[in-house]
């Protein structure tokens, strides 16, 4: 037994806790804890049966990540080593029966596949998510689940990483029984049920594993899908090769396969940024100058000012969360037309089957539309969703700050406008921050808060806790014109627009992007949001651009000729009444024209000059962003890019990204477009002293706290 790992008796029941907070990962000694305390309880001839369980509120979360990071970098030599261990519990002669709250992942869904019985608790997940950090099980997971719920379901369960719920679980026969009330006392009783009776070893089951024809077709539809869904990610692959090995070698054999393709995962590219995500979207939430005993504000009830897409959204968000919420307009067709947009999207969410609908009609109660601000005076919170004009937000601010209670935090969703200019129209600056929310406020993860000069760090550390509540990763960052997301996309979608008027189709610079891993290509987007949106902001901002820089043009003329995008039917690219998109040969007309009317030469321009432009020009704006301090780590920016930008979490974020490429190649690069392509080039000084100093991204800690404006 080890530190972690502690058993004891009850009657005839051996009942052994694996204790390691605050997920139960299995770090080294954790297995080694759990074999020893298999075989001294085996040894005691009182024990009958043995129960496993987890203390606090989970099982086992899997193996220990920190450890893949020491192996993949040289610190620690060997494997993960917890292979062995498990076939030493599954040869125990007594039953091991696993008992599984909470979570039962990873190596944690391992360890119970080798034990000789599941019950689990109503809350409990279970599930191989090693996929979300690049790799396979590779604790014989690929080898025993098959052998437990069959082949199509374990491919599943692999390739999407996606946890299934006990009832499910039962349902697939990963587990033996859903246990009502008290876990422990259910086990230990389900315990007595099987002691004395014949051992069963996952391994030598075969009865599910199907013959090579049954599953021949199986194997090549989940190939098919794992080409078109995850495309360029190797973990699927391999995830559904050792299944298949499952299916036609010997256990050991099997696991020798497994073992083979997890290294190949765990040691690419891919898994590496993976985890980097895992640690980054976790680190996001530590805030250097606020302690993590920081006293939070209670967040009960909720108030959202504007009805419209973000309003309506947040609402939701609100209410999925279980908060109440009072949503308010300034008329009754606004609030018609948000409630319905609403319940339009809860609808299509119990199409879906991703919510019942009692679900949405208790979520639906939550959300009180009104048109007074009576309702707003007991309100924890609010968010203001108005439209987008400063005047109006310090309307409403003003009016805020009259309505809501002593202490209540005043959030604004604003993109693009200055929090403290905002928070100045206020007698408490200290409640105000920004709460930006990505559209669709209810399905996009990302959140920035953006904290003001003088936001208190009671505040802050509220919202951060409030994010996570929400189901949101809540970023912090500074306040400047775009806060990090936004400032990064501008020379994003402007770079785009130059590589049109240099030459590449619209199709071609898109086609390129989504092959690289961007989830849609920039025009795309555009067109999906609008381009009269950044057609607003670039006119409204254009005394902000540096004299003499290029300026893109042809985008502004097609919003000019009422080409918005999906909503009129035509943007970049031409849409039917299902908003498909095609190639519009007007376009590719009109480019041509408009090039050689501004004496633009066209030319060829390859897809990897579209991905380096693109690319490297979010890297050379964020790292202007890392060392002016409106982020706090390299890691945010990547989680900011991973979770609201579609960027490919295998690429790890741009930041990772370019530190993978080596800051001084990047360099030499944007050093390269500055000579060719003028001013807006100009590497940043970062940037320059990376390359200098053969530092990395990821290293660079800024001494400063985080600026604000
Ligand atoms: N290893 C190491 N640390 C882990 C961990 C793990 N498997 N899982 C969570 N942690 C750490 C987090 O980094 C965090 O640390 P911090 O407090 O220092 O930031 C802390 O535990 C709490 O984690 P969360 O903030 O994520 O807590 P939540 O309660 O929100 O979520 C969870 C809990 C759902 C278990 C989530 O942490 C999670 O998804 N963990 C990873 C699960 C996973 O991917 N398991 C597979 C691992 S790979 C594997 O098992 C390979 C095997 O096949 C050999
Ligand atoms: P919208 O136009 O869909 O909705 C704005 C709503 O505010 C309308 O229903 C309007 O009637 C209401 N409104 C206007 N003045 C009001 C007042 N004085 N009191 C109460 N209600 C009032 O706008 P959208 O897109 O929801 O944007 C709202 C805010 O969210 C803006 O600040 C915008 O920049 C920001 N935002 C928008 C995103 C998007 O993709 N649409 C993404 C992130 C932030």
């Amino acid at each position: 037994m080890t530190d972690f790992v502690r058993w004891t008796k009850q009657q005839d029941i051996a009942v052994i806790t694996i204790d390691n907070p605050p997920v139960n990962a299995l770090s080294p000694g954790v297995p080694e804890g759990i074999v020893a305390a298999v075989a001294e309880a085996e040894s005691d001839r009182s024990v009958k049966a043995l129960v496993l369980i987890g203390a606090g509120k989970s099982f086992i979360a899997g193996a220990d990540i920190k450890e893949f990071v020491k192996l993949t970098s040289g610190q620690r030599r060997g494997d993960i080593g917890i292979l062995a261990h498990l076939l030493k519990i599954e040869d125990s002669p007594k039953p091991v029966v696993v008992a599984i709250q909470g979570n039962a992942l990873g190596g944690g869904l391992e360890v119970a596949q080798a034990c000789h019985y599941r019950v689990a608790a109503s809350d409990a997940r279970l599930g191989q998510p090693e996929v979300n950090l690049g790799i396979i099980p590779g604790a014989g997971g690929t080898q025993r689940l098959p052998r437990l719920v069959g082949v199509e379901r374990a491919i599943e369960m692999c390739t999407t990483g996606r946890p299934v719920g006990a009832t499910e679980a039962a349902q697939l026969g990963l587990i033996d029984r859903v246990v009502a009330g008290d876990l422990l006392a259910g086990a230990v009783a389900f315990a007595r049920e099987v002691a004395g009776k014949p051992i069963r070893k996952t391994r030598e089951r075969s009865d599910r594993l199907g013959t090579p024809e049954q599953n021949a077709p199986i194997f090549a539809a989940a190939r098919e899908n794992a080409r078109k869904k995850y495309r360029n990610q190797i973990c699927q692959m391999a995830a559904i090769d050792a299944i298949e090995a499952a299916t036609r070698l010997p256990f050991d054999k099997g696991c020798q396969e497994e073992r083979r393709l997890f290294d190949h995962c765990l040691y690419s590219e891919q898994s590496k940024a993976q985890i980097h995500v895992f640690f980054a979207e976790r680190e996001v939430s530590k805030i250097p100058d606020i302690p993590k005993e920081m006293p939070l504000l209670a967040v009960d009830r909720m108030a959202i000012v504007g009805a419209g897409t973000m309003g309506g959204g947040i609402a939701m968000v609100c209410a999925n969360a279980g908060v109440p919420v009072a949503l308010k307009d300034t008329d009754p067709a606004a609030l018609d037309r948000g409630l319905a947009t609403i319940e339009k999207n809860y609808a299509m969410s119990v199409k879906r089957g991703r919510f019942t609908r009692e679900y949405v009609d208790e979520r639906l109660k939550l959300i009180k539309t009104t048109l007074s601000y009576d309702d707003f005076a007991s309100a924890d919170m609010v968010i203001e969703a108005v439209f987008e004009t400063m005047p109006l937000k310090k309307q409403v601010f003003a009016e805020l700050d009259r309505v809501m209670k002593k202490g209540a935090i005043l959030a604004s969703n604003t993109s693009t406008l200055n929090i403290d200019e905002i928070a100045a129209t206020t007698s408490r600056p200290e409640s105000v921050i920004g709460m930006h929310f990505f559209s669709p406020a209810n399905v996009m993860r990302l959140l920035e808060i953006v904290r003001g000069r003088r936001t208190s760090k009671e505040v802050i550390a509220t919202c951060l806790q409030l994010a996570r509540r929400l189901g949101k990763v809540g970023v912090l960052v500074g306040n400047c014109r775009g806060f990090v997301g936004n400032r990064m996309f501008l020379p994003y979608i402007r770079e785009a627009q130059f590589l049109v008027e240099e030459g590449a189709a619209p199709e071609a610079v898109d086609q390129a992007l989504v092959d690289w891993g961007m989830a849609m290509g920039p025009l795309a987007v555009g067109d999906l949001g609008g381009l009269d949106v950044s057609y607003r902001i670039r006119k409204e901002y254009r005394h902000l651009e540096k004299p003499g820089a290029r300026q893109p043009f042809v985008e502004d003329r097609l919003v000019e000729m009422g080409r918005l995008g999906q909503k009129t039917g035509a943007g970049w690219y031409k849409y039917d009444a299902e908003r498909r998109a095609s190639s519009d040969p007007e376009i590719s007309g009109l480019l041509r024209k408009w090039a050689a009317e501004s004496g633009l030469a066209q030319r060829q321009i390859s897809a990897e000059e579209i991905v380096e432009r693109e690319i490297y020009s979010l890297v050379n704006e964020g790292a202007r962003i890392l060392e002016e301090g409106y982020a706090l780590r390299a890691g945010d920016i990547d989680t900011i890019y991973v979770n609201g930008y579609g960027f490919p979490a295998y690429r790890g974020g741009p930041m990772w990204y370019a530190d993978t490429v080596g800051p001084k190649k990047v360099y030499e690069r944007i050093s390269a477009f500055h000579r060719q392509h003028g001013m807006l080039w100009e590497p940043a000084p970062l940037l320059e002293e990376l390359a200098t100093s053969g530092g990395t991204f990821a290293n660079f800690q800024r001494a400063a706290a985080q600026a604000t404006d």
